[in-house]
């Protein structure tokens, strides 16, 4: 992931007392981050707050013109390579959408050429307003990207939709920014996570998978445009438009898997899927026989989930993954061949390689091309790397 100059532009919505805690997950993920805010906002958080956070002073009308050597919304504007505008009000959202320039944070952004990422909360009746509606319908249409408010309890203490997302979707939304919408229109299928195989209702054989390149590969194909489904064990948090089916077992990720397949464009098998299952599982917690003897249980194969929809495609592209202890190029290309996939991931794992690590290194493999290495870098990062080449092939 890249590191970013992030301009974090704090409205006066009451989910602006949530803001520090976003500009420290920022700062944490490596990004730099200067604030700029309205007078109404003040009202919510202080800028004292906000600079000691940020580590910077805040932009504030009041303080515009401390510096006489430079305009100061002009600079931050030079500054910043990505403005976050959060929360952003209904208020705020008619004066960009008009190309108002009335404070510090409309100035600054009109004076701003780069990506300007949008969260809106509010009140669920001015959310749904028309108005409201087509001035967020014209940010689009500026290039300007929209994370949709959640449905939750709201200030007013009901459940609605108006809610800020969570702060860890909305870095999310900052880490997965994509400019161009390069896989809009496309049906992607990506599973994620260890399955896990019951022995009984309180005992499961599993792996180590946490599911992270899975769901990075989700977010990222969400954050390109594309429809996307996620069939995952795992509970990361997604993009709001990503659509998540939670499944246990192989069987049930099979079960969706198909549910899925005909609709699809691409299906990405990122999921660690055990080959083996309990073959008469036990519907109660199973009790030691003896305090001696120990117990035997009779496993039965899984059904090949890549292997049957590489077998079974006609349109689509299908993806499947291999992580290796070791000889990784030998057996990648073994699997490639053996499953009839378009393009497998490999990956070593085990040794602090792989499972449950926030980076990774992969070599990609086509049938008839050179393997292409792609080194250590974030799992956001590969996932894009992945998603590129997934594009290309599909032309
Ligand atoms: N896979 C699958 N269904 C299975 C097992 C694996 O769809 N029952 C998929 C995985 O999601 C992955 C690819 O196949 O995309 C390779 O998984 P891996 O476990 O490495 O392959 P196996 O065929 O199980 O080979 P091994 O003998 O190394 O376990």
């Amino acid at each position: 992931m890249l590191h970013k100059h992030i301009g974090v532009f704090v409205t006066g919505g009451i989910a602006a007392y949530k803001v520090p805690n976003l500009i420290r997950m920022l700062i944490k993920a490596g990004h730099e981050v200067q604030v700029a805010m309205t007078p109404a906002a003040g009202a919510f958080v202080t800028s004292q707050t906000l600079a000691t956070v940020s580590k910077h002073p805040v932009l504030t009308d009041e303080h515009e013109f401390d510096d006489p050597s430079h305009v100061a919304h002009v600079a931050f504007a030079h500054w910043m390579d990505m403005a976050l505008i959060v929360p952003a009000t209904a208020n705020t959202i008619a004066k960009l959408a008009s190309g108002f320039a009335d404070n510090v944070v409309t100035n600054a952004l009109l004076a701003f050429n780069g990506p300007k990422l949008v969260v809106p909360a509010m009140n669920d009746q001015m959310w749904l307003n028309a108005q409201t509606q087509a001035n967020i319908a014209h940010l689009k249409s500026l290039g300007m990207a929209v994370l949709p408010p959640a449905t939750g309890f709201l200030a007013e203490g009901y459940q609605a939709v108006g809610r800020m997302p969570e702060e860890a979707v909305i870095a999310l939304f900052v880490d997965t920014y994509q400019p161009q919408p390069t896989l809009q229109g496309k049906q992607v299928v990506i599973t994620a996570g260890g399955t896990k195989e019951r022995i009984d209702p309180v005992r499961y054989i599993g792996n180590d998978s946490s599911g992270k390149m899975g769901t990075a590969l989700a977010n990222i194909a969400a954050a390109m445009g594309a429809d996307v489904e996620l069939i995952t064990t795992a509970n990361l948090p997604t993009l709001p438009q990503v659509h998540v089916s939670a499944v246990q077992s192989a069987s049930e990720m099979q079960q969706a898997v198909a549910l899925n397949f005909d609709a699809s464009d691409v299906v990405i098998m990122a999921a660690a899927v055990a080959d083996y299952h309990v073959a008469t599982p036990s519907d109660h917690k199973l009790k030691k026989v003896s305090e001696e003897s120990g117990l035997t249980l009779e496993l039965a194969q899984n059904p090949d989930i890549l292997k049957s929809i590489g077998t079974a495609k006609t349109h689509q592209l299908v993806v499947g993954f291999a992580a290796e202890t070791d000889e990784l190029l030998t057996h990648a290309q073994a699997k490639l061949a053996k499953k009839h996939a378009d393009l497998l991931v490999a990956n070593l794992v085990g040794h602090g390689h792989g499972f449950n690590q926030d980076t990774n290194a992969v070599w990609l493999l086509q049938p008839n091309h050179e393997p292409k290495q792609v080194p250590e870098a974030s799992k956001l990062e590969i996932a894009e790397q992945i998603l590129n080449t997934i594009q290309q092939k599909m032309g």
